[in-house]
């Protein structure tokens, strides 16, 4: 099984990942973060090598300001990623730890990403359980009612001592190519011929219903001299980062409204003229907000109104 399973991630793998053709810890751990919630043509195009490229090193993300990291990660969401990953830069700026122990000690790194800096990094032989090869291992070994632990256990039975890496890889990819959860194409799997879960693949894919919540918010443009004020997020998923203030409608004031989806929130945005700001306000000018720690809401929000108010660029 891992003879066949290699040689199909030969011809088949996705090689060409930039994380892959890399030894370099950081770069894995980077990624990995990345990856966590955000698709890898994103990840790949518009803000791994961008981030790698503005602190190439461990070192050169542990001696940043909060603020430059959060600005990096301006529009890729689930902002406590960087904070983490700058909080753990911090704490050890030189390297990081080379085992699962001590991998899952620091801020933001569970099982998975200390597995896959052990696996992708170190060629360490531990099994990697991402949401794709946990569907693969719970199909293969037809495991209807696995706990996490199991799968784990599984996982671990399961790697290959001598190619662990590789193997990791392949599975990562089997089930991201092949092994899907609606219709997997049993026809093209290299593991097919013992695999247990084929004949009803469809008992091993937990169906996660989204559940959305709706919100309605109300946020501030207040302009002068080509700046708009800014204040530092109150919100606990937003901390560190920079907002638009929030208001109370004021309906002669209304500007434009708009949708917006974050993580499981279901936005509408309402945008109102204002000539003052409660607390303390950050002014930034047009042509800094390319470089801010602002959400993807807020450039959204940013972008509308410069639509409104005409002849104003903003990236
Ligand atoms: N290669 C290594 N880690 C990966 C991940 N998390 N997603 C996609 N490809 C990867």
């Amino acid at each position: 099984m891992h003879k066949a399973l290699l040689a199909w991630y030969e011809t088949e793998g996705r090689h060409d990942l930039p994380w892959r053709n890399t030894d370099d810890v950081y770069h894995v751990y980077v990624s990995e973060i990345m990856l966590q919630q955000t698709q890898v043509g994103r990840v790949m195009e518009e803000y791994y090598p961008q981030f790698l490229e503005k602190f190439p090193t461990l070192f050169s993300l542990s001696q940043a300001d909060e603020s430059e990291v959060l600005a990096a990660w301006s529009g890729l969401g689930y902002y406590s990623r960087a904070r983490n990953l700058h909080a753990t830069a911090k704490l050890c700026p030189h390297e990081l730890p080379q085992n699962m122990q001590e991998l899952q000690k620091l801020p933001g790194i569970g099982r998975y990403t200390a597995s896959a800096i052990c696996s992708f990094a170190h060629h360490q032989s531990v099994g990697v359980v991402d949401t794709n090869i946990a569907r693969v291992i719970k199909r293969f070994f037809a495991l209807t009612k696995a706990s996490e632990k199991e799968i784990n256990a599984r996982a671990e039975e399961f790697v290959n001592a001598q190619e662990p890496r590789a193997h990791n890889l392949a599975l990562m990819d089997l089930g991201s190519l092949v092994c899907l959860p609606n219709n997997p194409k049993c026809e093209l799997c290299p593991l097919a011929f013992a695999c247990e879960g084929k004949n009803e693949p469809e008992l091993y894919t937990t169906k996660e219903k989204k559940v959305y919540e709706n919100m309605e918010l109300f946020y501030g443009i207040y302009e002068e001299d080509e700046k708009i004020a800014f204040v530092q997020s109150s919100s606990r998923m937003y901390k560190g980062m920079l907002e638009l203030p929030s208001v109370e409608p004021v309906e002669e004031d209304f500007i434009a409204a708009f949708k917006h989806s974050y993580t499981k929130y279901r936005l509408t945005v309402n945008l109102y003229k204002i000539t003052e700001v409660q607390g303390e306000a950050v002014w930034l000018a047009y042509d800094t907000l390319q470089n801010a720690a602002i959400s993807s809401m807020t450039k959204k929000a940013l972008a509308l109104y410069a639509k409104k108010r005409e002849g104003i660029e903003i990236g």
